[in-house]
């Protein structure tokens, strides 16, 4: 049997995607006033059309879902004409973009909240992580219990984002269940102890998730729409008790939902791929969709997971931000480039557009 590679073509709904390689989402902190994703971000997302998919770095859908500071959003007029901008920038090179559409929830810090107030979450639990914010890392704040009728406002927030990104020029947008943010809380009970409809059971932790995912896809379309969910990772200061029979049930539902691709961060995010016992075989067999995995992937890791049917496309996240060219790299054997750990969040060019492609 031939064997299959990464540098084919996919079928992403009706998207053809040029090749297997996605570049993962990369807070990068770049955003300029107001939010807006400035010019340098247009060049860097253009540097990288070559993926057969980029999905963005996490975009928040209101002021109240920022949690780091300088992270762009898609919810001004501004914003969406910044986004205009990249997205056009990716489509000439002929590249593909999705976005990913953020709630952080508890994991915000008083100066980035409107009016100073408490980040949201399902239960007033603090998370033990740090934020970016005032241009050093800080503790996160104390966060408050989100009444149940705010979560209508909340699942629209992202309807709108998502109406917004179609606006903007995205080819389909990633909703950000994973990483510890929102949506991740209220699915695992460690950040949730909500006694209402949104909190408890397995069916009840996912409700918020598949509500948003619902009105998303009847917002943009099926075919436009991915999630991202990491079962296991702890990102965040998170925990969850029963990973297992919780994922199984929301790939089962995100599967009827009919959504494009369900994108899995196995094991720790940008840690070991074997932090906790999880069979992701599990979830592939129960979401008949694409199939998108990712976590310290390598071009052999990948090519195998490929031939076993593992996943259909495989995201790499810190190898994209030092090789622009990364598709090629890998396709010619050529040496990887490694990324400067001092410039990933904020600042200008330097660390961001200015990592050389071989063919320069
Ligand atoms: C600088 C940096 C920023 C990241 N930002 C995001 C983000 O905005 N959204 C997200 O879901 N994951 C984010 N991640 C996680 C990556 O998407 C990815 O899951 C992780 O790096 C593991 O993949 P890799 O081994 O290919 O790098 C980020 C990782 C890094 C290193």
């Amino acid at each position: 049997m031939t064997e299959k590679t990464l540098f084919e073509p996919h079928a992403l709904g009706s998207l053809m995607l040029a090749n297997r390689i996605v570049m993962a989402p990369l807070t990068r902190n770049r955003a300029g006033a107001g939010l807006v994703p400035n010019e340098l971000a247009a060049t860097y997302y253009a540097q990288r059309a070559s993926a057969g998919l980029i999905i963005t770095e996490a975009t928040q859908v209101s002021a109240q879902a920022q949690g780091y500071q300088d992270t762009p959003g898609l919810y001004t007029p501004a914003q969406i004409a910044g986004w205009r901008k990249v997205t056009d920038a990716v489509h000439v090179k002929g590249g593909r973009i999705f976005v990913q559409l953020w709630h952080v929830g508890r994991v915000s810090h008083v100066d980035l909240q409107p009016g100073g107030a408490a980040p949201v979450a399902p239960s007033a639990i603090r998370a033990a992580t740090k934020v970016f914010v005032n241009n050093g890392f800080a503790d996160v704040s104390e966060p408050r219990a989100l009444e149940q009728g705010e979560l209508p406002r909340i699942v629209d927030d992202f309807r709108q984002a998502a109406a917004n990104a179609i606006a903007a020029g995205f080819d389909g947008v990633e909703i950000h269940g994973a990483n510890g943010y929102l949506l991740e809380q209220f699915v695992k009970d460690g950040a949730n102890q909500r006694t209402d409809a949104y909190g408890g059971s397995i069916e009840n932790r996912a409700r918020l998730l598949l509500e948003v995912a619902a009105a998303v896809v009847k917002q943009v379309g099926a075919e436009r729409t991915g999630v991202r969910i990491s079962p296991v990772s702890t990102a965040g200061g998170i925990t969850s008790s029963d990973p297992q029979p919780q994922y199984d049930y929301i790939a089962e539902q995100l599967n009827t939902l009919g959504i494009v691709y369900l994108h899995v961060v196995e094991g720790a995010t940008g840690g070991p791929r074997d932090a906790a016992a999880f069979d992701y075989a599990s979830l592939r067999r129960r979401f008949k969709q694409t199939y998108l995995a990712n976590n310290g992937y390598s071009l052999e890791l990948a090519t195998a997971g490929l031939n076993e049917g593992k996943a259909d496309l495989f995201a790499f996240g810190r190898p994209f931000i030092g090789n622009p060219d990364l598709v090629e790299r890998l396709k010619t054997g050529a040496a990887l480039a490694q990324m400067n750990p001092a410039t990933l969040y904020g600042g200008g060019a330097a660390g961001y557009t200015d990592y050389p492609s071989i063919a320069g």
